[in-house]
Formats: structure tokens, sequence, C-alpha cells
């Protein structure tokens, strides 16, 4: 049986006529043939153009926080766009949204807005240049904070391409990034707090910014270790270096004030986009007062779509919901059966596995004890997790297809979702088993 039918595999073909892969975004492209093009989504579902359902934890990645198509967003987008889309001035809702997020997210004093993650990352890390007067960006490996050139080293590049452990060496994720800023980056793995102590002892004065994910989402959704963000809390401070946490994928996720609040930590700036807009395009970097309001002051910052109206509506009603219903604690309950389901039907067919992650957004890796950095995660069984994604994706389950990336709950997914995608797992691990 096909990966996916016959109106997708021709779609494909139309679409890679004119655009490169037939797709807008690399990370859509399974593979020739195997490619789904999707026709809708109302809350937990999407269909594809052959009129196949499935349960979606994919969730465009993530900014489904609340279903697809979900009334009490669409609803205020529509009453707003209908008083115009786009001034290039500003308006009462986008200073209500900064409010909101404020008041929802510990450290955020100040806030800008903007259209994407990668916009809000590329941003951020201007302002920490700016404010420092320094160029070097220290990042993990397996960490993505967009696409600009400045980022995309160490994303998921081969681990026998990153060097030895102990000195990595910083690999840019395409072609076309200047080599020369490879001078301006240093990657270390993710949890490494001895390596981490040794590179801010060797180079903390000349680093601008240590920028993370709070959670490896782009890789497995591996945890921090206890101590690691607080580390890079006390580290930063002690060498006037800033602290960027990029919260894309953890913000309005798994807290209303994301990882911040989740750990208890505090960051110098903050960035986000995805779940604050449950789908419609809006993202936002901010964070500590002094050092925001030198925006404006010799550091330059814009952007024509920043406080486009889809995006700033969908922010206001979706943080209202946040605020106003338990929501992000319903999700937790519901992602908490299905992990701990996943778990259950693993151990009871003594396949080896471990989660991280949150209900949330989680993810497993297959046959290894232990995963702290993208180096052990690629040591797990990637194979066998294709073959189970593969499966479920036939049954009407859809997680994504790329290994790397999490699973992903809305308030939208049911009881009964986790329940048939409980017994479709049950099924296909035990065909595994034999
Ligand atoms: C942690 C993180 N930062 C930044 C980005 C870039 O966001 P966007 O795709 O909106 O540019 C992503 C996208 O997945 C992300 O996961």
């Amino acid at each position: 049986m096909s990966l996916v039918g016959i109106k997708s595999q021709s779609l494909q073909k139309r679409a890679q006529k004119v655009i490169p892969l037939g797709v807008n975004s690399n990370f859509r492209y399974w593979g020739d043939g195997i490619t789904p093009y999707v026709s809708r989504g109302k809350g937990a579902y999407i269909w594809d153009v052959d009129g196949n359902r499935f349960i979606d934890y994919r969730l465009a990645f993530g900014p489904i926080i609340l279903g697809h198509a979900f009334d009490e967003v669409d609803k205020k987008v529509i009453e707003e766009i209908k008083q115009g889309t786009l001034f290039a001035l500003t308006g009462e809702l986008e200073i209500e949204v900064a409010e909101m997020m404020a008041e929802m997210c510990p450290g955020l004093e100040m806030i800008r807005t903007a259209c994407s993650g990668t916009e809000a990352t590329m941003h951020a890390i201007r302002v920490a240049r700016a404010y420092t007067g320094r160029n070097i960006i220290l990042k993990f490996e397996g960490n993505y904070h967009g696409l600009h050139d400045h980022v995309l080293w160490s994303t998921y590049s081969p681990v026998d391409a990153m060097g030895n452990a102990r000195s990595p060496i910083p690999v840019p994720s395409s072609s076309g990034i200047p080599k020369t800023l490879g001078e301006l980056i240093i990657t270390l793995p993710f949890n490494d707090m001895d390596g981490f102590e040794r590179t801010m002892r060797s180079y903390g004065e000349q680093i601008a910014a240590v920028i993370t994910e709070p959670n490896q989402a782009n890789c497995g959704a591996i945890n921090p270790q206890p101590g690691f963000l607080e580390l890079i809390r006390q580290k930063t401070e002690e060498y006037g270096v800033v602290f960027i946490l990029d919260e894309v994928k953890t913000g309005f996720r798994i807290a209303n004030g994301g990882a911040q609040e989740y750990y208890g930590i505090r960051a110098d700036l903050a960035t986000y986009a995805k779940a604050l807009g449950n789908g419609y395009p809006i993202a936002a970097f901010g964070g500590k007062q002094e050092i925001m309001s030198i925006i404006g002051h010799g550091v330059a910052h814009g952007g024509t779509y920043n406080n486009n109206k889809p995006g700033i509506a969908a922010a206001y009603a979706t943080l209202k919901l946040l605020q106003a219903k338990p929501i992000l604690k319903t999700i937790e309950q519901r992602g908490k059966r299905l992990m701990d389901g996943l778990k259950r039907i693993f151990t009871e067919n003594g396949i080896p596995v471990v989660f991280s992650g949150y209900p949330a957004m989680f993810s497993f890796a297959i046959g290894v004890e232990k995963v702290t950095s993208q180096r052990d995660w690629a040591m797990s069984d990637q194979k066998m997790y294709l073959y189970l994604v593969e499966e479920a994706i036939k049954r009407g389950v859809m997680p994504d297809h790329d290994v790397r990336e999490p699973w992903y709950l809305c308030y939208s997914h049911s009881d009964a979702d986790i329940d048939e995608t409980l017994n479709i797992f049950s099924e296909i691990v035990k065909k595994v088993k034999k």
C-alpha cells in the first residue's frame, strides 16, 4: 500500500514543474511519490487531496495549539480583517497582544513582533550583538533557530562531520552560507555542561549571545538535563553575554509562560512564533527592557508585515483563550495518556525506547538507553522509527515523516483520538516484533 494516494502523487508531479521539489519548504518533501498534499483541516484532523482523514500529530510543526480552523480564532481574524489588513501604522490590538505576552511570559518586559521564527531569532541576535558590541554566537548542535545564515549551522548535520565533542566543528546546514560566518559561531553538544563551562572560560568575553532551544524540539525533543539551563543563565551573566531562549516551539505550548515558566528560568531575550497565533503568521522577540530599548537608538528593526492583522488578531484570540481556560492543562492530560500508552506498548513488546519532551510535544528514540544530545540520538534506530511512522500514516495517524520532529498535541485531540492512536500503534508494534 502506497503512503499517499493517486491525487497526491499527481499533484506532486504537477507542482514539481513550477516549485522546487514541489513544496514551498524543503521540510515538507518526504520523497517522490510519497509526499502528501493536503486539502483541509478541522480540529485535530487533516484530510489529504485523496480524501483520507488523519489524526494530525504534526500540527504544522507546532503552531496549531487549539485545533485547525478553530472557530473562536477565525471569528476574531475575520472581524478584524474586514477593517483592513495592513497600514504600516500601529493599532491598539497589537499593544494588547504585547501586554498579554508580558503578563504571561516571565521576564518579557518589552516585545517586538515579526512574522516568523526565523525573523525573531535573527532580530534577537542583532540586538544581542548591538547590546554587547561582540560578534560571536554560541549555539548547540541539533538546535534549529530558523533559516538565516547566522544560525543555520550544525542543525541536522551528520555526526561524523561535527568533529570531536570537546572541540566541535560548526557545520553549515546549506550551501550558500558564507564560510566566513563560521568564524562567528561556536557549536557545542547540548547538555555538555563541562564543555560549556570550558568554552565560556576561553571565549566568554568575546561571545555576544548564547542561543538555545530549552528542549531540542528539532532533534527528538531532547530534554535539558537538570542544571543545564541554569548553568547557561549563570555563566552568561558572569561573562556579560546575552542569553537568548528560543521558545518558538515551547512558547504557549508547554506552559502559558513557556519554558521560562516551566523551568523557572529567566533569559535575557526570548523568541516566539508558532503557537502564539494558532497557525496564523505571527512571531515575536522580547525580554529585558534594558536590552530591548536599544532598538531604534542606532539598532535597526522593522518589517512591513510585522503587525499584519490576521497574525495579530489570531495571537489576540489565542492568548485570550489560553488565559481564560485550562487549555494547556487539558492538552497535558491527553498527551500524557498518549505518551504513557505508547511507552506501555513498547515495554510489552520488549522494545527499548527513551521518551523525551512534554505531553504537548514529545518524541521517542528506539534502541538506546539514554539521549542527552544529538550525538546520542543519532545512535537510535531511526529506520524502525520511520517504519512505525509510515505504518501509522497508512492507518490514518500522522506524526511527521522526519524522524527528528516531535509529536504535537492540541486542544482538539480527544480521548477517542488518543485511544484510536494507541490501538493502531499496538497493532503496528506487534507486527515489528514478529
Ligand atoms: C526553535 C525554532 N526556532 C526558530 C524556528 C524558525 O521558525 P520559522 O519556521 O517560523 O521561521 C523554528 C522552526 O521550526 C524553530 O523550531
